[in-house]
């Protein structure tokens, strides 16, 4: 069931109608629901139920404080990728001691502050990575407890910018390199060598590759126990794609049906294996989880004829919502207010675009809309790498950011000022 639904032909987000919020909060908003939030985080949460489990977040989806703070309660951990994403989660009050903290240039105050966390574990891409890592533990007397990512060379069947787990992929170990570097990493003293991950893509529909890949880190593991590398857990990253209302696209895999799988295949392997030993499981979820949590309320500024294409121009772009012009991606826009039957334009259609100075920013293209200035659109399951990749092109604000709760909404971000989006700069004295 979604949390954002038309009641008398007026979109709400849970008990509020999209108007509302405009009207309080001004446009361009992002409006997340938080029963939408916790219904995601569950169905993984449930489906890991008595099991050795733990569902890190990945937090560079959607790294809003209340969203941390609401998947923090929750019971969540955090996937990280920089130091700031730490801060991120400890000023959310999330436990340092459930965060992982992925990608491939951790710089040394990173690792420092990493530590000084005592954070569970640090998914290593490369041997001069755990070089770097095996001295910033020493210079502080810790031992960093380390997972390596390895390529398993996996076709997530994605896009190419969002695919991971290829050889040619900055991200990672080649699969083949994976067992001598395991034996690199146990020679270093201060590093302890406690699990295995990969992360293959994103937006992945269907399961397979990512259960394909699990089944080739479940072989690592088992070569490196013959070596005496005895590892406590296996995470199989994020990339579970959603629905985002493409025509003709596949349904993605449900994330309960998809952790199930995953355990059906631990528990089988578990079962088979000489020494009985238990393994933890983490999943790295993003997408899923914030996705159809939020969408980008807008307003249309203009309607534009130009000589061969409409225009709707409203007043959100590609600063607040990257993912048209960076992928080409398809995002479903959707008028508020449903009055087709009043509209003289009935079947027009319209480019959706930002005022940004860009041929590139673009939200939507060749889309029917029954739209006039003034009329509020939304862009759906904007939740995830929205307000994340948002920027401050062309000196323009970062949108407000409210959650619905109920009948309630809270203001979670408020807009940025123009003179906040200079005042860290000066002119030469
Ligand atoms: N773990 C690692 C190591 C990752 O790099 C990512 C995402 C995730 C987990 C979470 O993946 P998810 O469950 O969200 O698919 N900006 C792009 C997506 C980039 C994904 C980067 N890595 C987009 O808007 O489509």
């Amino acid at each position: 069931m979604s949390h954002f639904d038309y009641q008398n032909g007026v979109l709400h987000a849970e008990g509020v109608s999209l108007p509302a919020i405009a009207e309080t909060f001004g446009t361009p908003t992002y409006v997340y629901s938080k029963a939408q939030l916790l219904d995601n985080f569950d169905a993984y949460a449930n489906a890991c139920a008595g099991r050795d489990a733990l569902v890190c977040y990945a937090m560079k989806a959607n790294s809003n404080l209340a969203i941390l703070d609401l998947l923090a309660r929750r019971g969540a951990g955090f996937d990280i990728v920089s130091g700031g994403e730490l801060l991120r989660v400890i000023a959310a009050g999330g436990d340092p001691k459930k965060v992982i903290f992925s990608g491939v240039g951790k710089s040394v105050d990173e690792m420092r502050l990493a530590l000084g966390h005592d954070i569970l574990c640090f998914n290593v891409e490369s041997i001069p990575e755990l070089h770097r890592l095996n001295d910033v533990a020493g210079s502080l007397g810790k031992k960093a407890r380390i997972s390596l990512r390895v390529n398993p060379n996996v076709d997530a069947k994605t896009h190419p910018y969002i695919a991971t787990g290829l050889k040619a992929s900055k991200f990672g170990v080649a699969f083949d390199d994976a067992l001598a570097t395991y034996r690199t990493a146990a020679q270093l003293p201060n590093l302890e060598l406690v699990g295995i991950d990969c992360h293959i893509g994103s937006q992945l529909l269907d399961d397979t590759p990512l259960l394909e890949a699990l089944d080739r880190l479940i072989e690592l593991i088992d070569t490196l126990a013959a070596e005496g590398i005895h590892l406590h857990h296996l995470d199989v990253g994020g990339g579970l794609g959603i629905d985002y209302g493409v025509a003709g696209e596949d349904q993605p895999a449900p994330a309960g049906d998809y952790v199930r799988r995953v355990f059906q295949r631990v528990e089988a392997w578990r079962a088979a294996r000489h020494d009985g030993k238990g393994i933890k499981v983490i999943f790295e979820p993003g997408r899923s989880i914030v996705g159809n949590t939020g969408l980008l309320l807008t307003k249309v500024e203009f309607i534009k004829h130009g000589e061969e294409k409409n225009f709707c121009i409203v007043d959100a772009a590609m600063n607040d919502m990257a993912r048209p012009a960076l992928y080409q991606a398809w995002m479903d826009m959707q008028p508020v207010v449903r009055r087709e039957a009043q509209r003289q334009n009935a079947g027009a259609v319209y480019d959706v675009v930002g005022p940004i100075c860009e041929s590139g920013d673009w939200l939507a293209r060749d889309r029917e809309l029954p739209v006039e200035a003034g009329d509020l659109l939304v862009m759906k399951t904007a939740g995830a790498y929205g307000m994340t990749m948002a920027s401050n092109y062309n000196t323009r604000g970062r949108a407000a950011e409210v959650i619905v709760d109920g009948g309630q909404v809270h203001l979670v971000r408020r807009r940025e000022l123009p003179e906040e989006l200079f005042a860290l700069e000066s002119v030469i004295k």
